[in-house]
């Protein structure tokens, strides 16, 4: 199965803050938004396109327009904070929400909500910024595959080994786009080095200091 690490200069910039501890939510929103921008420019390469004619000031001539049959989807929540890159950059794509939580002690994920444009014969992005254990990117392709999606491309931020390997396992032909391969995960299923939860840095929802442990 296919990954694609995006090494550009200006992508690991940005991951550095993301990652960086510091970095309080609202600039993490603003960063999150502009790195997806550069690993969705990866991820769309390929794309069908449709030849169309151009009036230039000067001249007519062939352009080429993206075949509009997009569908974007977020997998709630953290996928949120990549959607609008997504919908910036393409305005007319279509967009479906799959809300799924991994459960603290299995680690497994539950769905909990589910709504999808239609996907037969599209292209779709699947959204997800951390790719842990994989369960969640793997449960969301196969909702979407099973729907007749002529394509999946999974775009995240931070991929982790064990994610990877149950992607290739589950769904070979979905490629996998990230701003990094991290090392490990932890025993309660976080990637390291990682950048935490991105779901609570993203939505300020980090645990007060007094309710953590130690
Ligand atoms: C996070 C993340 C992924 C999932 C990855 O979501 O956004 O969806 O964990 O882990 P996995 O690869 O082991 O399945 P979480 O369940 O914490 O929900 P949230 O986005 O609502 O915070
Ligand atoms: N979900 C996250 O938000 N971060 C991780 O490191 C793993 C899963």
């Amino acid at each position: 199965m296919p990954l694609t690490v995006v090494d550009h200069p200006l992508a690991q910039h940005l991951l550095t803050q993301l990652r960086d501890v510091s970095t309080p939510p609202p600039v993490f929103r603003t960063i999150a938004k502009r790195l997806t921008i550069a690993v969705v420019l990866e991820a769309v390469r390929g794309l069908p396109t449709v030849d169309v004619e151009v009036d230039t000031p000067l001249e007519r001539t062939t352009g080429r327009r993206i075949y509009p049959d997009l569908v974007a989807v977020p997998i709630l929540r953290a996928g949120l904070g990549m959607l609008e890159a997504v919908a910036e950059l393409f305005p007319e794509v279509s967009v479906g929400y799959i809300g799924l939580e991994r459960d603290d002690a299995t680690l497994l994920p539950t769905y909990y909500y589910e709504k999808l444009p239609p996907v037969e014969g599209r292209h779709v992005l699947l959204l997800d910024p951390m790719l842990a254990t994989g369960g969640s990117a793997a449960g969301a392709c196969a909702s979407i595959a099973s729907k007749g999606a002529a394509e999946i491309r999974f775009v995240c931020v931070v991929a982790a080994p064990q994610g990877l390997a149950k992607m290739e396992r589950e769904h070979p032909d979905v490629p996998v786009f990230a701003a990094a391969l991290d090392r490990d995960l932890t025993d309660n299923g976080y990637i390291v080095p990682g950048l935490g939860d991105f779901g609570d840095r993203l939505f300020g929802t980090m645990p007060a200091v007094h309710d953590v442990p130690g």
